[in-house]
């Protein structure tokens, strides 16, 4: 499994992820309400904020960061694009809908709440919708590939890291303004649940062919926050913000481990994916270049990706989930005795030996 760069689904994975936007479509979760936010404006005052900073965060810091959080959120409909561009292209229908029907609706109320906040630190309306409009007359230039499951693997980890932005700047806000931080939450909640129902899309296309896992590591690989290219003098500043407010990156690298291996599905997956991110990012595995460790592995029959998916689940301190034990082409067999012994020795060697940035690049080191 080497090479493949070209997007296939067998013919029954359409209805399963058609059937997974109807139930999105149905039960789609409590959207923002503008309309009530608007009639409290005071309760987005952020002066009270300002005040009270850490000594690591400057007042420009944190207007920044806010700007950073609106100004992202208003690039809904050049990501929305690059979404239509490959659903079209690869005739998926269930992204189009989920799209158009929930995502694009969603993200439309992420603004507001920002906008508003600046609005009490003396942004003028003027101001503020000159810096959006400025923002989406960029050009987006797309990190990654554009067939689905490259776009739902960009989405995980694109939702996973603004939903981390929204809760850090949530706990920014709430000693000072409780309110705000109130209002930053629901932005949050609604980003983690954009994660999981693109992991979940993610998942269903790599279960249905999982050559596609070769995508999903390419993806992880040259996957870039689009922040940092739209919001020039923000974006690139965001991992400093969070270096100096102690943010916990092993648990960001957990997170990221975990929804990896969701969209994977079974512990070898997790393994390939794993080995292909390590060869995409030309990260040693061990003593071996992972070039080297693909070929053995697969001149193997592939047996010891299942090991090497236990092993990075141990490396970030991860249970097993219970729903992969014991399921076919798991890769976990139950043994006892000697042979259970040297599986658990080898697997800790493993655990020793794996570099995490294969799976998180530099940011979570
Ligand atoms: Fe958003
Ligand atoms: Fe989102």
């Amino acid at each position: 499994m080497s090479g493949i760069s070209t997007y296939s689904l067998p013919a029954t994975a359409a209805p399963k992820l058609e059937a997974m936007v109807d139930q999105i479509i149905a039960r789609p979760g409590t959207m923002i309400d503008l309309k009530a936010m608007e009639q409290v404006p005071e309760q987005l005052d952020v002066n009270a904020v300002i005040a009270a900073l850490p000594e690591v965060i400057t007042e420009d810091d944190f207007v920044k960061m806010l700007r950073l959080a609106m100004l992202t959120e208003s690039g809904t409909d050049s990501y929305a694009a690059v979404f239509q561009q490959g659903a079209g292209k690869y005739n998926a229908n269930w992204l189009t809908r989920f799209n158009q029907k929930v995502w694009v609706p969603d993200e439309y109320t992420h603004t507001l709440p920002y906008y508003m906040m600046l609005r009490t630190i003396g942004f003028t309306e003027e101001e503020l919708d000159r810096q959006i409009r400025e923002l989406q007359a960029r050009v987006y230039e797309h990190c990654c590939g554009i067939s689905p499951v490259e776009l739902t693997t960009f989405g995980t980890v694109q939702e996973y890291l603004t939903d981390n932005w929204h809760g850090l700047l949530a706990t920014l806000l709430k000693p000072a303004a409780p309110q705000a931080s109130y209002f930053a939450n629901l932005v949050k909640r609604r980003e983690t649940l954009h994660t999981v129902w693109y992991r979940g899309m993610t998942a269903i296309q790599v279960e249905e062919n999982p050559e596609l896992i070769e995508l999903v590591a390419k993806t992880l690989s040259t996957f870039q926050m689009p922040g940092t290219q739209l919001v020039p003098d923000c974006g690139p500043l965001a991992l400093g913000w969070m270096q100096r407010l102690n943010v916990d990156f092993n648990h960001v690298a957990k997170e990221l481990v975990r929804n990896f291996s969701e969209s994977a599905g079974n512990v070898k997956r997790s393994g390939m994916l794993l080995v292909e991110m390590a060869v995409a990012r030309e990260y040693p595995i061990g003593p071996f270049p992972a070039r080297f460790v693909r070929g053995a592995m697969n001149r193997l029959g592939g047996a010891g990706y299942g090991l090497l998916g236990e092993a990075v689940l141990e490396k970030v301190g991860l249970p097993m989930p219970a729903k992969w034990v014991g399921k076919p082409d798991s890769g976990i067999r139950f043994h006892t005795g000697i042979y259970e012994g040297i599986r658990t020795k080898m697997r800790t060697f493993i655990v020793n030996k794996i570099d995490i940035r294969s799976v998180t690049g530099d940011t979570a080191a």
